[in-house]
């Protein structure tokens, strides 16, 4: 068997691992071998070739213009009658138990700097919950408000799963039924050293990294969690990332459209600030749509205006989506899927000539992810749906300064400042407030909430204070 594996191992190019193992000790040699055997040797030689000897470039479509989508707030009086049916539709499909949430936690959080699975990170302004309490919370409101267990799958990685898993158990899953929760894994990717060579970890291991939130699609095939969904009856997965607090776990009026418009995924869009601005664009190219990065928009067209002023290319994503469970399914049917591959180079660390594991100061490596959003060209139909940034994209990507904890942290504030004001309640500018989300799961809630509740001591200015259980 070991033999087997080191000359295939030859044969793929990979002479240093090979040798490696010849003389490694028979239990580190048994471990890296399954690592091994978990990657497509067949594949690598010309993914090496294409994706880490040089650098990919993105191809731009001569036919690229900007992609359609239902605009936020409605404009029209038809339109907001649409919108309203559709939050209904939304409403009865959450009731019915035919929607999931999925939250993507296989990161590695690395710009954030953080040691542990990030849905640990404590977000919130007031209380520091942390981002898995936070939407656990969330989720407990909404099953409640619709009279369902709303199902929630969350995806990690082999370098999270067990602290994440242990994370919920030891906070008796923040009060939702152990069964209402799913973990699933998702795949990894070996690093990929500058000369080619896969990388050592350790004495018994490879240097793996997930394989990148495209990887949802078929590590929901593979896990299984495809069928328990069937299973259960859902037919809409409310997809979003674990380190947006501000998403609603699952939007009514966004299930809705994306169900009225019979569309395989659909995505909330933002309109951008300036045509720079870290969002991928929604493209639309020979009839499909498809997100150029916002690094491989070629500037002309990333400037371009239209007579009003506005962006062209005005539409960025924020990562939140409906997928139609089957649409996964057709899309992992034959139980592999090809999305291209995205090159991040990284610092990698690596086992040293002398068995101690060496931190690089500079990139070493290439990591391979595939990205969710390389699925939408592969749909029929996808459905844009344009959305107010205050109420819905907060991210969480660096400690300080620009998509960082501190301002997912203002932001939350100021959702909720804006909740406490709609309900009659006066806060002060640089007051700091947050409302529990298993109080408190859209405007309509906060209304309701604080007329049983009133708010009996003002708000003082500077005061951090919280509202609700
Ligand atoms: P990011 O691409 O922002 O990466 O993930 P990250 O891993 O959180 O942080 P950095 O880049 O290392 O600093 C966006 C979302 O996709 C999930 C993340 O957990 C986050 O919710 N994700 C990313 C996965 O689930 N798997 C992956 O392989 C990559």
């Amino acid at each position: 068997m070991s033999s087997e594996i080191i000359s295939l191992l030859n044969r793929a190019g990979q002479t240093k691992l090979a040798q490696y193992l010849e003389s490694a000790p028979a239990e580190a040699r048994a471990r890296i071998e399954a690592q091994v055997r978990d990657i497509d040797l067949d594949e690598l030689p010309g993914l090496i070739a294409d994706y880490v000897m040089k650098k990919p470039e993105t191809a731009i479509p001569a036919d690229l213009a900007p992609a359609p989508f239902l605009p936020f707030p409605p404009d029209t009086t038809e339109r907001e009658a649409y919108y309203r049916k559709a939050a209904e539709t939304g409403r009865d499909l959450i009731r019915q138990g035919k929607v999931a949430a999925l939250t993507v936690a296989g990161g590695q959080g690395t710009r954030l700097g953080f040691d542990g699975p990030k849905g640990t990170y404590p977000i919130t302004p007031v209380l520091h919950k942390t981002l898995f309490q936070y939407f656990a919370e969330g989720i407990a409101r909404i099953s409640e408000k619709y009279g369902v267990q709303l199902p929630w799958f969350i995806m990690t990685s082999e370098l999270n799963d067990i602290p994440t898993r242990n994370f919920f158990k030891n906070n008796n899953f923040f009060g939702l039924k152990p069964g209402q929760v799913t973990f699933f894994t998702q795949g990894t990717m070996p690093a990929i050293g500058y000369d080619g060579q896969l990388i050592l970890a350790a004495a018994d291991s490879l240097a793996l990294a997930p394989n990148g939130h495209g990887g949802t699609l078929l590590a929901l095939r593979k896990s299984g969690a495809l069928n328990t969904m069937k299973a259960a009856g859902v037919e809409y997965i409310s997809y979003f990332q674990v380190d947006n607090p501000l998403v609603s776990p699952a939007d009514p009026l966004f299930i809705g459209l994306h169900a009225l418009e019979k569309a395989d995924i659909s995505c909330r869009m933002l309109p951008k600030t300036n045509p720079y601005e870290k969002l991928g664009n929604f493209c639309m190219s020979a009839g499909h749509c498809q997100i150029i990065e916002y690094s491989d928009m070629p500037a002309e067209l990333a400037e371009r205006k239209k007579p009003d002023g506005t962006l062209d290319f005005l539409a960025g994503s924020p990562a939140i989506h409906v997928i139609s469970r089957v649409f996964v399914e057709k899309l992992t049917e034959s139980g592999k899927l090809r999305l291209p591959w995205h090159r991040a180079d990284k610092k990698v660390a690596f086992l040293g000539p002398d068995g101690s594991v060496v931190k690089p100061d500079s990139p070493n490596a290439v990591k391979l992810e595939s990205f969710i959003f390389d699925a939408l060209p592969l749909a029929d139909r996808v459905m844009i749906f344009e959305g107010d940034r205050k109420e819905l994209f907060a991210p969480t990507k660096n400690a300080t300064g620009v998509d960082s904890a501190e301002s997912c942290r203002a932001m939350l504030s100021a959702r909720d400042a804006r909740r406490l004001k709609l309900a009659g309640v006066s806060v002060p500018d640089d007051a700091i407030v947050e409302i529990s989300p298993r109080s408190v799961a859209d405007d309509e809630d906060a209304l309701a909430f604080f007329r049983e509740n009133p708010v009996a001591q003002p708000i003082r200015p500077g005061e951090a204070r919280s509202f609700g259980k």
